[in-house]
């Protein structure tokens, strides 16, 4: 970040502030207001945060009206194509692809700590067999930081460095292990000569009875599903991790929170509701009536899997998955897929929609997502927990960024009041 010679000249009332101007390496142009309130009294607004940036980052670049998407400077549409999940994280967290070298020593590193305490098996007992997933991965990674003292001191570069490897490597143990729970089935331990999406579908769907073979196709799909997920700049659950670790609090701790911020429908909750939103369409000739929900202002629907806070043109991560969910059902011999076909359909009436077209509305990753997690064999609730999964990389390279910042602090934003003025306290049998 480099400060412009130029200021920015700003009134208030009978008085003027020169604020300074930032610029990244592309993107737009950032006017400082850290000085604003000690100079001029005033706060600023900015409900859900549409013009705030809150950070410098090096990690991900999005410019939302081209459909762009980097990570460290790749296009997302290159990383998918031609790298690996693994490759990714490596590239997140360190900022550099690793040659082959560093390649296999980081696979060896995540592959060391792909177990989880035996003792975290007792958590899951506790939930009951229905619990939505998502809520058993809330409890069970926060329950990771009362299990591993060594990585928690955050003014350690190793001891972050640590704690970064043990939860991108446990992180689909511990969605295999709420899986399996959900199917009253026994946990299955990770079996470290598979690479890190074969090794996530080995845990789901292998039995202690039988001897366990992954698909390759449905594994490349798996590890696609996790590149596109890996990191999406500040977007809700990536600013909790960061607001959660500004205070310092434990990084196990921190991902937890990240990890209910994402349950939600808005961000990555989205996935379950957009296949519940294709089932209850049923048919192709629905649709045109759950449009017209959709624009009804009346009317709470949404379509879910459509629209972006940033994107404002197609997102590029919903081109390749679309790409991938037509790979996973030819490999699958699908030739009529019902939810594909009402998704296609409804992509298609969307689209030339004045509605959809004025307020920029495209389908977003979760559009098609659902649809390959469905057909790898994962129920619904699972969705938003794979997301989870390939999102921990991007919250930990995230949140370690922010640590090593030193001009970051506690994140402590301030608020327009709007409740009563001073009074004073009235007795119980007086009021
Ligand atoms: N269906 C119908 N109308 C919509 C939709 C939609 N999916 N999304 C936005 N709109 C309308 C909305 O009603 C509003 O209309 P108006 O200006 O008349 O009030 C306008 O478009 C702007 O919407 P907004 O809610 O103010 O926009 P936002 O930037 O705050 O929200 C969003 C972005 C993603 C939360 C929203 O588009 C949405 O709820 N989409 C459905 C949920 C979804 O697919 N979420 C996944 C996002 S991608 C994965 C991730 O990163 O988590």
């Amino acid at each position: 970040m480099s400060e412009k010679n130029e200021k920015i000249k700003l009134s208030v009332k009978d008085k003027s502030y020169d604020l300074s101007m930032h610029e990244g390496t592309i993107g737009p142009e950032v006017i400082d207001i850290s000085n604003l309130y000690s100079e001029s009294g005033n706060f600023t607004y900015d409900p859900g945060f549409t013009s705030t940036a809150s950070c410098k980052s090096r990690i991900t670049f999005i410019d939302g009206e081209e459909g762009i998407l980097l990570y460290r400077g790749y296009p997302i549409e290159q990383i998918a194509e031609k790298g690996n999940f693994l490759e990714t994280c490596y590239l997140l967290l360190n900022g550099e692809l690793p040659n082959s070298e560093e390649f296999t020593e980081f696979s060896e590193i995540i592959k060391n700590y792909t177990m989880v305490h035996e003792q975290l098996n007792r958590f899951f007992t506790g939930f009951r067999p229905d619990a939505h997933p998502m809520a058993i991965m809330c409890g069970v990674v926060g329950a990771l930081s009362a299990f591993y003292h060594d990585s928690t001191d955050i003014n350690d570069p190793e001891q972050r460095r640590i704690a970064c490897h043990r939860l991108i490597a446990k992180m689909p143990t511990l969605a295999a292990m709420a899986f399996k729970h959900s199917l009253g089935q026994p946990a299955i331990y990770p079996k470290n000569n598979l690479d890190y999406a074969s090794n996530f579908l080995h845990m789901c769907f292998g039995l202690p009875t039988e001897e366990s073979k992954v698909d390759k196709t449905l594994a490349k799909a798996m590890d696609k599903i996790l590149i596109l997920h890996a990191d999406h700049e500040q977007n809700a659950s990536t600013s909790t991790v960061r607001l959660a670790g500004s205070s310092g609090a434990n990084p196990f701790a921190c991902i937890a929170s990240g990890i209910a911020c994402l349950w939600g429908p808005a961000h990555g909750g989205a996935n379950e509701a957009c296949i519940k939103t294709l089932e209850e369409i049923g048919s192709v000739d629905r649709i045109p009536e759950y449009i017209l929900k959709a624009k009804d202002k009346n009317d709470p629907f949404r379509l879910m899997g459509f629209g972006h806070r940033v994107y404002k043109n197609y997102d590029p991560r919903a081109k390749v998955m679309q790409k991938a969910c037509h790979e996973v059902l030819d490999h699958l011999g699908v030739k009529d897929n019902p939810l594909l076909s009402i998704a296609l359909e409804l992509e298609k009436i969307a689209l030339e929609d004045d509605y959809f077209i004025e307020k920029k509305l495209y389908p977003n990753v979760d559009f098609y997502s659902g649809i390959v997690m469905k057909s790898l064999g994962f129920p619904m609730e699972m969705f938003t927990v794979l997301f989870a999964v390939g999102r921990t990389v991007g919250w930990v390279s995230q949140w370690n960024e922010m640590i090593e910042d030193t001009s970051q602090r506690i994140g402590r934003p301030r608020q327009l009041y709007v409740g009563s003025k001073q009074r004073d306290y009235v007795k119980l049998n007086n009021r």
